[in-house]
């Protein structure tokens, strides 16, 4: 089984899930039962995505119990407000299949908007409730997660953000760690950069008789980073969870870390629309 980490208010995060972005109801369908099979617990959907309903179908049809699922979903800015953040729940459960989500998220922080701590503020009557065992953001930067903090006096559990060695948030990072918000990784495998043919990939790779990719989830779980990797195909899913029995050496690690900032610039954020 995969091994995992316990978040601020007690629910434990497998250290490896599956990414759902992009994937409609079908291939979301398809992907879920298949990671469900070769061993994932932590399964991250959204709102956005409009596939709740194909995961939920993956989720049922398993078998596995509710109880050692771990599934994500985050909602849009227009339920950015207390009842908004309710009633956003409702859908997501409601199209998943489930009485209660493990993990909800606030998408982006959309600051034009600026009512991200309103929807926060839901959020957190809704773990009060019982409907959600863990509640945090996506996308957000530090200035984001301090305005919850000084205006609620609660934390994110998680953070979500794209990162990879290309585009590593050292500073983030380190923002998460002092208060206690554990940082999630989207595309983990730094899609849309060349990442995976980096020789400081590639090398490594060589060196542990792995694959690029799980050098790159390696690098991650290393340093506490949660990778939640997309993948439709059977053999990578099995590779992605497999990043434990192996340790990358200060030096990989350091020559990982000096690929920072060396990516696409095009691999940011708003391209992908995670
Ligand atoms: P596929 O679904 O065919 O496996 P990210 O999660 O970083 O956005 O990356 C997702 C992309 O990376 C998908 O195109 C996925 O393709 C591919 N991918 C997933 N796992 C691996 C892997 N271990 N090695 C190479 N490519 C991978």
């Amino acid at each position: 089984s995969v091994p995992t980490v316990t978040l601020s208010n007690g629910a434990v995060l497998p250290r490896v899930g599956l990414g759902t972005s992009p994937m409609n109801d079908a291939d979301a369908e398809r992907a879920v039962v298949q990671a469900l099979e070769v061993g994932y617990r932590l399964i991250d959907t959204a709102e956005n995505y409009r596939n709740e309903v194909g995961v939920g179908r993956a989720l049922k049809s398993s078998g596995v119990a509710r109880e050692e699922l771990f599934v994500t979903s985050k909602f849009n800015k227009r339920w950015h407000s207390v009842e908004g953040a309710r009633t956003a729940f409702e859908a997501s459960a409601d199209k998943l299949g489930l009485e209660y989500l493990d993990l909800l998220l606030i998408h982006w922080p959309n600051p034009d908007q600026d009512q991200y701590v309103d929807a926060w503020r839901g959020l957190i009557e809704l773990r009060e409730a019982g409907l959600v065992r863990a509640i945090g953001t996506s996308n957000f930067k530090p200035a984001h997660l301090q305005r919850l903090i000084d205006e609620t006096g609660v934390a994110p559990e998680v953070n979500q953000i794209q990162l990879s060695p290309m585009w590593a948030k050292q500073a983030e990072r380190e923002f998460h760690a002092t208060h206690n918000i554990v940082t999630e990784a989207w595309s983990p495998l730094g899609k849309g950069t060349d990442l995976l043919d980096h020789p400081a990939v590639t090398a490594a790779a060589k060196a542990h008789d792995k694959t690029p990719g799980q050098v790159v989830l390696r690098w991650e779980t290393q340093q506490n980073v949660v990778p939640i990797p997309k993948s439709a195909n059977r053999e990578r899913l099995e590779q992605n969870l497999a990043v434990f029995d192996f340790e990358l050496t200060d030096a990989e690690l350091a020559a990982l870390a000096a690929l920072d900032g060396t990516g696409s610039t095009a691999a940011d954020s708003d391209r992908f629309g995670h």
